[in-house]
């Protein structure tokens, strides 16, 4: 087992609240590593100080077996990262979006074309890729986002709620693109998500965050079976480990986020 990503004892604190309390955990190739836990559990940071976009106040974290802290020009280069807010532009096309993240990573000529091309093609946007982004679904916009993470063939791809907001079909359509991606290249992944049903399906291993702690990593089947009752659904897995209750509907959050985003392509 080829390990990508190496986490040991990760700390943070903002002033006197410590967001993440000595987090340790390892993801695969070809792993996809779901990161539960309730509104700030500390998710975002952990995710922040793997994409080298915080630092670590102490532990050790390595990705593609470079060092986040001393050589964080290195891991930018072996990963991407789909971040919770808007990443692309409403005012262009998919296309022209795709050119601009393929432009600053230094892709040229046929090369460029040819990366653009087949990852609109990928992510099922050719014949949506001249149109305005600002006419694109929710969907169809996360789609985009993947797209524009992955230009440089990465070996891990981050993404900080990637489904939140989407109808279930549009999820669907995200689950699948990341398990094509998976498939194809072997990438490890690591995402967050509130939503149980897409760390049953998507994730291969979990691990739940509660007040900045790691509680527990895992098969989704592995936790289901310590939670001791047969028939365990993930949302019970949750309940049993964060001792929080999940909501049954859509919440204000993700509402909120929702709107945000239209508001931003409108
Ligand atoms: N830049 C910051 N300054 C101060 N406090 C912060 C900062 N970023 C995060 N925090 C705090 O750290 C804790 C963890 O936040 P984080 O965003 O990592 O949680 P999360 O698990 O991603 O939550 P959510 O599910 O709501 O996205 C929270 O208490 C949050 O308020
Ligand atoms: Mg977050």
């Amino acid at each position: 087992m080829e390990v990508i990503v190496e986490v040991e004892q990760l700390k943070k604190s903002f002033g006197k609240h410590t967001a993440v309390k000595g987090v340790s955990f390892n993801i695969a190739a070809g792993e996809v590593f779901g990161l539960l836990g309730p509104n700030g559990a500390g998710k975002t940071t952990i995710v922040r100080m793997l994409t080298t976009l915080l630092l670590p106040d102490s532990g050790r974290a390595t990705v593609c077996g470079y060092d986040v802290r001393r050589q964080a020009a290195r891991v930018r280069q072996c990963i991407g990262y789909v971040p919770q807010a808007l990443s692309v532009d409403g005012a262009l096309t998919g296309y022209e979006n795709m050119m601009i993240f393929a432009k600053l990573l230094g892709l040229k000529g046929r090369e460029r074309e040819r990366r653009i091309a087949d990852l609109l093609h990928f992510m099922q946007l050719e014949d949506a890729a001249g149109r305005l982004v600002r006419t694109y679904s929710g969907g169809m916009v996360r789609r985009l986002e993947i797209g524009q993470a992955v230009l440089h063939y990465p070996r891990v791809l981050f993404l900080d709620e990637p489904t939140v907001g989407l109808d279930p079909v549009a999820r669907r359509g995200v689950w699948e693109i990341l398990a094509k991606l998976r498939r194809a290249s072997r990438m490890a992944i690591l995402l967050t998500t509130h939503y149980m049903e897409e760390a049953d399906t998507v994730c291969n291993r979990i691990g739940i965050l509660n007040r900045g702690e790691m509680v527990v990593t895992g098969t989704p089947e592995e936790l289901k079976a310590l939670v001791g009752n047969p028939g365990a659904s993930m949302d019970d897995v949750f309940t049993y480990f964060t001792g929080n209750f999940l909501d049954a509907g859509g919440d204000f959050r993700g509402i909120r986020q929702v709107r945000h985003i239209s508001r931003r392509l409108g």
